[in-house]
């Protein structure tokens, strides 16, 4: 089953033929970033308005790419949600004109289940049940995977994601936007014991959530009283602040996995692109007895690709959304309210 992919909730305008959620024939992504530089982050009008001018040329670039044309196509995926709604509707209104037109079935796809299904498009990908973290610009959830699109999320941040993190102390050292891919180069060369920062939520009672907050306060206080660092100071600031990220997201993965009872984990979203994070969760792995997958950096960040993989699964089992399908800007997982309400919610199905 050939199924094209849409993707535009964020600063990223993407299309892709997959075919059986397995084999990309194509993977096109528009990136915005240098619509966003000058403000240090995604201004949601200058996104929305992006959009429209590449979906089209993308979509294109997509099939040809592919060696198809829409003749060709069994299917649409499209990411409903979370994001800027502005931003979503592009792709979103998009998919539902080429379904409508074409009389091909269409289905909505939730943003992170795509970021869970970009590790079925390589050859080596987890078993079911396993662990995932989500970590992107947007968001950071511990997640339990049952099954294609059956998920329950286990914890989440209560305020920034550690991707949003990253962008907001890259733009406060001056490194630009977006500023994780700065950060990991520059900490290269850095000692990540040189600045003491705090580790927020890292006590056993906290459970599965994160804070990250604290730890960007801490930066600006850092700054404030000395100054933006340059040089060699620059590198070790940034590398205490990638390791103790990086230290926070390892030590509640691992937990999580021991109390689980599983064997399996991936690291999905932009920030599972940091060679840190990938390192020492494979340490950790090594340690602990689990087995760690990640995505290639280049799938890690916002593709459609991921989106036509999650949405296969949802295609094959016969599930279509209506043209009454809408951009959603908050579109929490399955499980998030059970654990907010305390009680545990297993195998919820994700996706429209
Ligand atoms: O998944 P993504 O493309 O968009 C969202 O869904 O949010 O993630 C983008 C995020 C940005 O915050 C970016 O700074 C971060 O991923 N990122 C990284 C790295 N590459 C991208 N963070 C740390 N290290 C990297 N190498
Ligand atoms: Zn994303």
């Amino acid at each position: 089953m050939l199924v094209l992919g849409l993707e535009s909730s964020c600063d990223e305008t993407a299309a892709a033929v997959v075919a059986d959620g397995r084999r990309v024939l194509s993977d096109v992504v528009a990136s915005q970033n240098d619509v966003h530089a000058p403000y240090g982050g995604v201004v949601p009008e200058l996104a929305s308005r992006a959009h429209v001018v590449h979906v089209i040329p993308v979509l294109a670039a997509a099939l040809e790419r592919a060696g198809v044309t829409l003749d060709d196509i069994d299917g649409i995926a499209v990411t409903y949600g979370p994001g800027l709604v502005g931003a979503l509707l592009v792709a979103l209104q998009t998919g539902k004109a080429l379904a409508y037109a074409r009389g091909l079935p269409l289905v909505g796809v939730h943003h992170l289940e795509g970021h869970l299904s970009a590790v079925y498009l390589d050859d080596e990908a987890p078993p079911f049940p396993h662990l995932a973290l989500v970590v992107s610009g947007g968001h950071t959830s511990l997640v339990r995977v049952d099954d294609h699109g059956v998920v329950c999320e286990l914890g989440a941040t209560r305020d920034d994601a550690a991707g949003e993190a990253f962008d907001k102390v890259a733009k406060l050292l001056g490194l630009g936007y977006p500023g994780g891919v700065a950060i990991d180069r520059l900490s290269k060369d850095g000692d990540p014991k040189a600045v003491a920062l705090p580790r927020a939520m890292t006590a056993k009672h906290t459970g599965d959530d994160f804070s990250f907050s604290g730890l960007k306060t801490a930066m600006l206080n850092h700054v404030r009283a000395e100054g933006v660092p340059e040089g060699q100071d620059l590198a070790d600031l940034c590398a205490s602040f990638q390791a103790t990220v990086v230290e926070v997201l390892v030590r509640k993965t691992r937990r999580a996995v021991r109390r689980e009872g599983l064997e399996h984990v991936q690291i999905c979203g932009g920030v599972a692109a940091n060679s840190l994070l990938r390192a020492e969760m494979r340490r950790a792995g090594e340690e602990d007895g689990f087995r760690v997958y990640v995505p290639p950096p280049r799938r890690c960040t916002d593709n459609a690709a991921m989106i036509a993989a999650a949405g296969y699964h949802h295609l094959a089992r016969g599930e279509r959304a209506g043209l009454d399908l809408n951009a959603q800007a908050s579109l929490p997982l399955p499980g998030a309210g059970a654990r907010r309400r305390g009680a545990g919610r297993r195998g919820a199905r994700s996706g429209t």
